[in-house]
């Protein structure tokens, strides 16, 4: 017989099912507002035009520098192209400080960056480094600068590709003096500022240097379709033919090659279905969103991306503790300061700790708990409560997932064809999240026009440094070709 507590983590849980007919659903409203996205400006999904026009082969050479702004962390590297499908890359990683994610000035984060290029190439790079330095002081004109791709991952209105304002900022971010101005001229300054050998030659979303990264590394007869993160937040890349981005009409003085017929464009999916008109809501997404500082954008995201799915699962179980004698029992200590009462107190990888327990005494779950929660001695019931909601949060996370690739794959017709359609992935939700991929299928195959045999031509594959090697071959792409700069 089944306690009271479970009982009702049972209730809870069922509120998150994603079942067949909503996926459907889902994916049809997906192709009409990404249709839009790609006619008009200010849409709810972006669909934002990269200027990025053919995805390598594998046969690419170079240096390149590449930085990454997206996360809690910044990275800076230098990225090898053998030309032969491999790469090497030399990287350091710093973490942002708080206050100048959501406090400071642009100035003070894009000075910050801009220090820390600059201690990379000191200690990487140094004889470049003084070359640049003596060239300088003997007032040579030619100089030898570094391209830089710079992966930038927030919503930007690109111009080139090497500019783009920021529409907004997500995940955490906030400093609204950069809103509205173009962060590939903010990062050039404060470079420039320091006079590194620096050029910024390619603004860069994570997505599409995932797409470009896994093009580079697993070349084949078609070439990547999809880049998607599923990581801190959720977002996708795709290649489209130039003939359906029907508002690059209005964008004026874009500069781009239209040999391939194509472009990547970044749809920009957290935002997917900001109205709520088929996006699935519980008490406690609609909770988090409103306690969020930026209520009613970014819906997909908060009910897929690890920024979220901690904070889902703590305000499900804090009901539970409150209304269902979670964590009641006598021997149980919840102390006052438990991450349990505090906002965005979850980590992700809680969820994968507990998901990833199939034991029957549940030593992971008690460890995580103890982690994460510093709850002591929780019971059996308490465990298996514990499980019953993650494993519904996390499953749902990984069903609305498809919805984006479903989408993609119909509008492009790639699964009209015999060939494989390959999709590049990164992210610590796909990446550590038990089963992901295999929820995600399980719902791909109930779209009718995918089915199973449409899943079966889907490879789907991890993409790591897709903002290193992805953002390189970019900066590479910009740097051969002048029509591509916008003056
Ligand atoms: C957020 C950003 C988007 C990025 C994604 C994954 O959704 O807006 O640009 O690609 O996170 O990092």
């Amino acid at each position: 017989m089944s306690s009271p507590l479970l009982a009702e983590a049972t209730r809870i849980a069922r509120e998150f099912d994603y079942p067949a007919d909503q996926v459907q659903r889902g994916v049809a409203e997906y192709i009409r507002q990404s249709n839009e996205g790609l006619a008009k400006e200010n849409t709810t999904l972006s669909q934002i035009p990269t200027f990025v026009t053919a995805v390598p082969n594998g046969t690419e050479k170079g240096l390149y520098l590449a930085v990454d702004l997206g996360g809690t962390n910044f990275r800076v590297c230098s990225v090898q192209l053998h030309g032969d499908t491999t790469f090497s890359l030399t990287q350091s990683k710093i973490m942002i400080p708080r206050e100048l994610m959501a406090s400071g000035t642009s100035k003070d984060l894009f000075t910050f960056l801009a220090r820390q290029i600059e201690a990379f190439l000191r200690i990487h790079h140094n004889e470049h480094f003084e070359a640049h330095q003596r060239r300088r002081r003997e007032g040579h004109e030619e100089e030898e600068l570094f391209d830089l791709g710079f992966t930038f991952s927030f919503p930007v209105r690109q111009y080139g590709i090497n500019s783009g304002t920021l529409i907004r900022w997500t995940k955490g971010f906030n400093i609204p003096d950069a809103v509205g101005h173009d962060v590939c001229a903010l990062l050039q300054s404060a470079i420039d500022h320091l006079d590194l050998p620096v050029r910024v030659a390619a603004l860069v979303n994570d997505t599409v240097g995932t797409l470009m990264a896994r093009s580079y590394t697993s070349p084949g007869e078609t070439g990547t379709l999809i880049g998607a993160i599923f990581g801190t937040g959720t977002n996708g890349a795709y290649v489209e033919k130039l003939e359906n981005i029907t508002k690059l009409k209005h964008i004026k003085d874009a500069h781009y090659d239209t040999h391939t017929g194509e472009m990547i464009i970044n749809a920009e999916w957290g935002s997917f279905d900001n109205q709520l008109s088929v996006l699935p809501s519980t008490i406690y997404d609609r909770d988090l969103d409103a306690d969020s500082n930026n209520p009613g954008i970014q819906m997909f995201e908060k009910r897929v991306s690890g920024m979220f799915l901690g904070e889902i699962l703590r305000r499900a179980l804090l009901d539970l503790y409150n209304n269902a004698q979670l964590f009641k029992a006598t021997e149980t200590s919840v102390p006052s300061d438990s991450f349990l009462h505090r906002q965005w107190g979850l980590d992700t990888s809680l969820l994968s700790d507990v998901e990833g327990d199939t034991l029957p005494q549940m030593p992971k779950i008690k460890a995580a708990l103890k982690e994460h929660l510093a709850i002591e001695n929780p019971t059996d019931d308490d465990c298996k409560a514990v499980k019953i909601l993650t494993h519904a949060i996390g499953k749902r996370a990984a069903r609305l997932s498809a919805v984006p690739l479903a989408a993609v794959l119909i509008h492009t017709g790639k699964l009209d064809t015999d060939d494989i359609v390959d999709v590049g992935v990164d992210g610590s939700v796909v990446e550590f999240y038990p089963n992901f991929e295999g929820h995600l299928r399980d719902a791909l195959r109930e779209v009718p026009e995918v089915g199973v045999a449409g899943d079966k031509k889907v490879r789907i594959g991890i993409s790591k440094d897709g903002s290193g090697v992805g953002a390189a071959l970019i900066a590479l792409v910009a740097s051969k070709d002048e029509t591509l700069k916008n003056p």
